[in-house]
């Protein structure tokens, strides 16, 4: 039996695990590093850092035959000549970049950024990392010769290779996602040397993946009939598309998928982490006992919105911020628990409404992720909510289980990704209820038309 494994760069810690022919998890390790903020609103990693957590794990799990590789999305590795790195990794999650946004939109134009990479430019992107640089740190600008994404510089001193996969790249803004190729037109009028750059390639061939794609692809999430999402700290609705469609309105993102065709995707910010909010605030026990209160709930007008940290999809606004309403004297613990499932619920039916309506093909299952797809009632009333079967599947491995399964697949373990991929199965499957689907839809209009009447 070969030994394939998946390394995945996460915000945290780095994660790898040793997978067989049937893509179950034989062992896995991690190890974690730090976050730098120097600056509110600058979040910044030691890429050398991620090489020596990757290095750990790797040689913790024994020789390998194939390695894939995965990671947050969107971040800059600046290095030199010598492929030194020339300062600190720029984050995902940092915003220091709002100028270089406004920028990139006013010398580029709003519909030829969408026309080739269907999104918006968001400062969370590579792009404007690499403007910021350019901007305010003009003596680093001059040394810079590559500009690479979190997993590839590791795979860079790993493995000696320097490229890149469409999934990932697609995160940078400045990659023509329906070509599947560098936007050349977008670099060039940026005035930025296209050569900095790495050549791109299928997920498939690298092998490697965006943390998204790669997630998808570890739940078995690539056909057009499958959609997945992950009840983290944040939420993600994430579906397979056959074509490149994008919101024109930025609600969503068009990135694309680790089997050569593409997936839409929208992100809330605060799902899980909201549920934790309101526990520790409130001082509720633990998940278990707000899920166990919100099932006993009698009927109130409670409602929840969840936007602690502001919200991409469908609202992209950093401002927007949460809030209870609607509360009675009459309502209890329970009504408030009630409320706050309700609210991320509806929330990422909002998410799933955005990236369905992009789509041809109707969604007919979903597979749930993430530590909230532990939660039997909370997956219940997803299916209700948005009135399709949500499953867990036989191995949540997150996306270092993608990234090793497209390991496998270029070694040859398995023929093709669909082949590979069938070893993951639903396992629980919580079918929908019409009578609770009906309820549901009406305290989700409800939902939302009070916050329009906020807005
Ligand atoms: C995707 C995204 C996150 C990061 C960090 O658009 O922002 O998934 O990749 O995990």
């Amino acid at each position: 039996m070969s030994q394939i494994i998946g390394v995945d760069i996460g915000t945290t810690a780095c994660k790898a695990m040793l997978i067989d022919e049937h893509c179950r998890i034989i062992a896995q390790h991690s190890v974690e590093y730090p976050m730098l903020s120097p600056r509110p609103g600058w979040t910044e990693q030691n890429p050398d850092d991620w090489v020596a957590a990757a290095n750990a794990c790797v040689a913790a799990l024994g020789k390998c035959d194939a390695l894939g590789f995965t990671g947050q999305m969107h971040g800059s590795v600046f290095l030199d000549e010598r492929e030194n790195v020339i300062r600190p990794a720029l984050l995902w999650n940092d915003q220091r970049t709002v100028a270089e946004v406004r920028e990139i939109e006013s010398v580029l134009g709003i519909e030829s950024i969408f026309a080739a990479t269907c999104n918006p430019p968001l400062s969370g992107f590579q792009a404007p990392k690499i403007l910021w640089l350019r901007n305010n740190e003009p003596n680093n600008f001059k040394r810079l010769v590559s500009v690479l994404l979190p997993k590839d510089y590791v795979r860079l001193k790993l493995t000696g290779d320097k490229m890149t996969d469409c999934s990932d790249a697609s995160g940078t803004g400045l990659f023509d996602v329906p070509n599947r190729c560098w936007a050349s037109a977008l670099i060039e009028n940026l005035d930025l040397d296209a050569n900095i750059f790495p050549p791109s390639f299928e997920s498939y061939e690298l092998p490697g993946a965006g943390d998204q794609a790669a997630g998808a692809v570890g739940v078995g999430s690539i056909t057009t009939e499958v959609a997945n999402i992950s009840l983290g700290t944040s939420g993600v609705v994430f579906a397979s598309q056959e074509d490149a469609s994008y919101d024109a309105t930025g609600r969503a993102h068009t990135f694309c998928h680790a089997n050569g065709k593409w997936h839409s995707m929208g992100v809330m910010l605060s799902c899980g982490g909201a549920i934790r909010w309101v526990r520790d605030v409130f001082g509720f026990r633990d998940f278990d006992e707000m899920a166990s209160l919100a099932r006993k709930a009698r009927a109130s007008d409670a409602r929840f919105y969840p936007y602690l940290a502001g919200e991409r999809t469908p609202h992209n606004d950093p401002m927007l911020r949460g809030s209870f309403s609607g509360l009675a004297l009459a309502d209890s613990r329970a009504e408030i628990s009630r409320a706050v499932f309700e609210g991320v619920t509806f929330a990422l039916t909002d998410c799933f409404r955005v990236v369905s309506g992009l789509r041809k093909q109707p969604i007919a299952s979903i597979r749930a992720t993430g530590g909230g797809s532990k939660s039997d009632f909370w997956l219940q009333m997803l299916a209700d909510a948005l009135a399709i079967p949500v499953c867990r599947v036989s191995t949540d491995g997150g996306p270092a289980l993608g990234a090793a399964i497209l390991a496998g697949v270029k070694l040859g373990t398995w023929a093709s990704l669909e082949e590979a991929t069938s070893n993951i199965k639903p396992t629980e499957i919580f079918e929908p209820d019409s009578g609770r689907s009906e309820l549901l839809r009406a305290r989700y209009h409800t939902w939302s038309t009070n916050l329009s009447n906020m807005e």
